[in-house]
């Protein structure tokens, strides 16, 4: 017998009131609304309070809610200094997943009851970009830049790592990254920090395991591929020969693809205007290689295997990412400073779900097929008889 539900492709394991995404109709809604107009209409700040909580907060609300991330920006001086005796080269996803575990250690906190969860998840949405940008100081050689409580969240992010308050468009662009990275239903990470949740957990065990679970190239860190791919593509004549070649001998195209979605990535639509405006802002090429890049790859797997693809939200994040002038190998992290909203709302719903049907431990089975010596067992042979 083999594994049927391998990857738990369409299982479904649990109700979520979160976010819903229509893979067929390329839509994705959190609490009942769509991403589009959030992205028009929303700030991250309302997007993650949304998220969090069951509907957009009132003026009032948001108010408390920005009030309360400014004042859990900071993080510990001790953090900082510790971050000085990491190799510089380490890969920011490695030390982010450190840094937001070691948060438990450096304050005595409440996690047990939910309303501790919530100034949790505020904790990390607030401190997850400062510990990024400091990284970012700090192995640059320069000093760490404390944030700003006149800027918002997009802002205080761009200011903390490159000293300057960026201008409003450049904030709008950024800001809106955010909003579409919020959260994305039962996607690799999120289903970990549900897993770990499961287990009663807390808040920062849950979301350093969704850290690491983002870091693969198969899920979060496709942003960082692909632009390594685009600069090793380099021209837009290159874009054919190169993909065609990649994808003749199996490979992936990253970017490209979507477990979910059977059309357009509604996200993907969204970041490929604002990296066509980029693109024309700053006379860079990258946005024209990525389009190249799409529309190559639907023509070779076409051509190859018969079947459609289409670009996934990190296709055009990447040449955002790159023309706001970001250091590639942040471009995951980034995506866990956004995701990390999803994530506190998942693992809260996980742990404090009150209807039913409630979620339980995770615990799926395995199909054996490995070694079978008879219903007695394999006979043990000690060490020294063993060949
Ligand atoms: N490039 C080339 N071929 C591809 C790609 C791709 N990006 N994606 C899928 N295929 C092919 C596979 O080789 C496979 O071909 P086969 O049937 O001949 O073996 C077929 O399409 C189906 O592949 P699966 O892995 O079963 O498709 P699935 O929908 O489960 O994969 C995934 C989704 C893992 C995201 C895949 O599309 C992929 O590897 N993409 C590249 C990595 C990437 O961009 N990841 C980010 C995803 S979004 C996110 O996590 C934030």
């Amino acid at each position: 017998m083999e594994t049927k539900n391998i990857g738990l492709r369409g299982i479904e394991v649990a109700d979520t009131k979160i976010s819903n995404i229509d893979g067929e109709k390329g839509k994705l809604i959190y609490r009942g609304y769509d991403i589009f107009e959030l992205t028009k209409k929303s700030s991250y700040e309302e997007t993650a309070y949304l998220l969090l909580h069951d509907d957009l907060p009132t003026k009032e609300q948001l108010a408390q809610f920005k009030s309360k991330l400014n004042e859990a920006r900071w993080i510990p001086k001790r953090m900082q200094i510790n971050m000085g005796n990491w190799r510089k080269d380490a890969d920011p996803m490695d030390m982010l997943q450190a840094f937001v575990s070691a948060l438990a250690g450096y304050y005595d906190e409440e996690f047990a009851t939910k309303e501790a969860s919530y100034d949790k998840a505020i904790n990390l949405i607030a401190k997850i970009p400062t510990i990024i940008a400091s990284w970012q100081r700090v192995r640059d050689g320069l000093e760490i830049i404390d944030p700003d409580p006149s800027l918002d969240h997009a802002a205080n992010f761009l200011y903390m790592m490159f000293g300057e308050k960026p201008d409003k468009e450049i904030e709008k662009i950024f800001d809106t990254c955010l909003i579409l990275h919020a959260d994305h239903t039962f996607n690799a990470s999120t289903f970990v920090a549900r897993q770990v949740a499961s287990t009663r957990a807390h808040m920062y065990s849950a979301a350093s395991a969704a850290i690491g679970a983002l870091s693969g190239e198969l899920h979060g860190g496709a942003n960082t591929e692909v632009m390594k791919m685009l600069l090793e593509i380099g021209t837009i004549d290159n874009v054919v020969p190169w993909i065609k070649e990649r994808m003749e001998k199996g490979e992936r195209i990253m970017g490209m693809g979507h477990a979910v979605y059977k059309t357009y990535d509604p996200r993907a639509t969204i970041l490929k205007e604002l990296s066509r405006k980029l693109g024309a802002k700053t006379g860079e090429p990258w946005y024209d290689i990525t389009e190249k890049v799409e529309t190559t790859t639907i023509e070779e797997m076409k051509k190859q295997k018969g079947k459609d693809i289409y670009p996934n939200v990190d296709l055009y994040s990447a040449s955002i990412y790159y023309m706001l002038k970001i250091p590639m190998d942040l471009n995951t992290p980034i995506f866990a400073i956004s995701r990390v909203a999803g994530w506190a709302a998942h693992i809260i719903e996980e742990k404090f779900a009150e209807a039913a049907p409630k979620p339980a431990l995770y615990r799926p089975k395995a199909v054996y097929v490995g070694k079978y010596c008879g219903p007695e067992g394999c006979e043990y042979k000690e060490l020294d008889l063993r060949k």
